[in-house]
């Protein structure tokens, strides 16, 4: 079929929620692109719009279906008079019935079919209307290249789709479907042809990337591991290719010499194996050697009481054994926690357990979020008992506490040489004291352990993708700022 433009046209994409979408989203203007699109300002520059919605929370849901509401205002004043769909998890979840809703939206699609939106947005623009593309693909296999649009210093590489996991209160499970990994070789290849075109830190997404590999026979027989999981065995099992050993496949290929540094979230506590965390450990002792000291492990609570009510599957000290082992491998590792605060029957008492959790593991930050009840999932049949103020006085207490935390943490750092990776320049140029756009500018990254920090260089090169190393002299709660230490002058270093 013929999908090609015929004109010159702009898209406009706005993404609302997790790495998941944004890395979808960017997926998605690269199929544009290649369709021979570019991305517009504004969206009523763009022939396209396109919302990749949220479904986590009902607010988020909210925020997806009032912007809609917006676009509906573009559409009606623009000359251009754009096709409109929804993607994402909304898209998924409620498929048909957002016509309902919005009778001025053109498309739905969801999580599984972004493929599909060359197509779609032809049949659109051919003049169908309401076209949904928005079925789970039942194959068990998941196979893909990952499509970036520019040259970037990081990459998001979809390692695994799907969640098995089933939380009680969470939405996933529903929208993004039943659990698949792609193969290792597939992504040592990836990976391999990113680094060729430049990127230097690849970022392996997926809801619970420590269960990757379940189900994918390990034909080139890797290590024949069991995996150590505290408990039961949800993940892969021996004779399945499996998450360290995904690791080390990417750290030790030739083609991917030039990479600086793997990431990887998200990660439950359950698959949280003790092979996964030896690979912390320094690369002499064993560990591998890009994997960067940060850790992104959502706990949830505090209390062994809303664990199991929540489904976790998992107790606190198990989840405090594994921050302690992993703390002793790798003492500078920087970690971070999803919490949900307000879940039905919390306590004052379960409540101050979480807060205990945060001092006994000093998280560097913490992403906490109100109890919403998602229809369809097991805890919305559970009475929502925890008042909306109350929900909220737990939310900022925990947000303040965690704050002090961060902020003392922070500050250790300061007089310390520490190695970052570029990523750009910081959006508030306020620290280098000129004006936005003259030199010296603000540059901003990120440590090993995720901490953002910001220095000023008068550079007259862009210094995106270079690791440079930075004395920190100043901390506030969220950020580190410091001085580009170069032996040599500016100008070698550079060459
Ligand atoms: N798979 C990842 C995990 O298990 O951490 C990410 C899950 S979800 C996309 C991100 C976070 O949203 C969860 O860790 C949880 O804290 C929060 N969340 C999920 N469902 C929620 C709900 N119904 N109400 C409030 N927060 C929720
Ligand atoms: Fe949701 Fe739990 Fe799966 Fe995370 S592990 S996506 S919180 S069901
Ligand atoms: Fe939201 Fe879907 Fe991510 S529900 S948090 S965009 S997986």
């Amino acid at each position: 079929m013929e999908t090609g433009p015929k004109r010159q046209e702009k898209y406009f994409i706005k993404t609302f929620g997790c790495q998941m979408n944004v890395a979808d989203s960017e997926r998605m203007a690269a199929l544009l692109s290649e369709r021979g699109m570019s991305e517009a300002a504004a969206p009523d520059e763009a022939s396209v719009i396109i919302l990749n919605g949220c479904s986590v929370r009902q607010k988020a849901v909210h925020k997806a279906l009032s912007s809609l509401g917006l676009m509906q205002e573009v559409k009606k004043n623009s000359a251009i008079k754009p096709v409109i769909g929804i993607g994402g998890c909304v898209g998924q979840l409620e498929k048909k019935k957002l016509f309902r809703k919005a009778p001025y939206l053109d498309f739905v699609f969801g999580t599984d079919t972004i493929d599909n939106l060359p197509e779609i947005v032809h049949r659109v623009q051919n003049g169908e209307r309401k076209v949904v593309y928005a079925d789970f693909d039942p194959s068990m296999n998941y196979s893909t290249e990952t499509k970036v649009q520019a040259y970037k210093a990081q990459a998001f590489v979809n390692i695994m789709k799907g969640c098995d996991k089933y939380c009680t209160y969470c939405i996933v499970p529903f929208t993004r479907g039943r659990e698949k990994s792609r193969t290792i070789d597939e992504v040592v290849n990836d990976v391999a042809r990113l680094v060729a075109s430049g990127v230097r830190e690849v970022t392996l997404l997926g809801q619970n990337v420590n269960s990757f590999g379940k189900g994918n026979e390990n034909v080139k027989r890797r290590e024949p591991i069991e995996l150590h999981n505290q408990i039961g065995k949800v993940g892969p099992r021996a004779g399945e290719e499996n998450f360290p050993q995904l690791l080390r496949a990417i750290d030790s290929d030739p083609r991917c010499a030039a990479l600086k540094r793997i990431r990887f979230t998200s990660s439950h506590p359950l698959d949280f194996s003790d092979e996964l965390i030896e690979c912390y450990a320094p690369a002499e002792k064993g560990g591998v050697a890009r994997l960067t000291a940060n850790l992104h492990l959502p706990v949830q609570s505090g209390s062994n009481q809303l664990l199991q009510k929540m489904g976790r599957h998992h107790q606190i000290e198990g989840y405090f054994a594994q921050m302690d082992r992993l703390r002793e491998i790798c003492p500078d590792v920087g970690l971070s926690t999803d919490l949900i605060v307000g879940f039905p029957g919390e306590t004052e008492e379960d409540f101050e357990q979480t807060l205990r959790l945060l001092d006994r593991v000093q998280y560097d930050s913490v992403y906490a979020f109100a109890y919403s009840p998602r229809p369809g999932t097991r805890a919305a049949k559970l009475a929502d008992d925890v008042s909306a103020k109350v929900k909220n006085e737990r939310l900022n207490r925990l947000l303040a506490h965690q704050l002090k935390i961060s902020e003392a943490l922070y500050a250790t750092r300061i007089g310390k040489v520490m190695e970052i990776l570029v990523e750009g320049e910081a959006k508030n140029q306020k620290m280098a004291g000129v004006p936005n756009g003259a030199a010296p500018r603000v540059w901003t990254g990120r440590t090993s352990c995720n901490r953002i920090v910001n220095f000023v260089s008068d550079s007259p090169r862009s210094l995106i993708g270079k690791i440079v190393d930075i004395k920190i002299t100043s901390s506030t709660p969220l950020s580190l700022q410091g001085e580009w230490i170069h032996p040599e002058p500016l100008a070698e270093v550079l060459s």
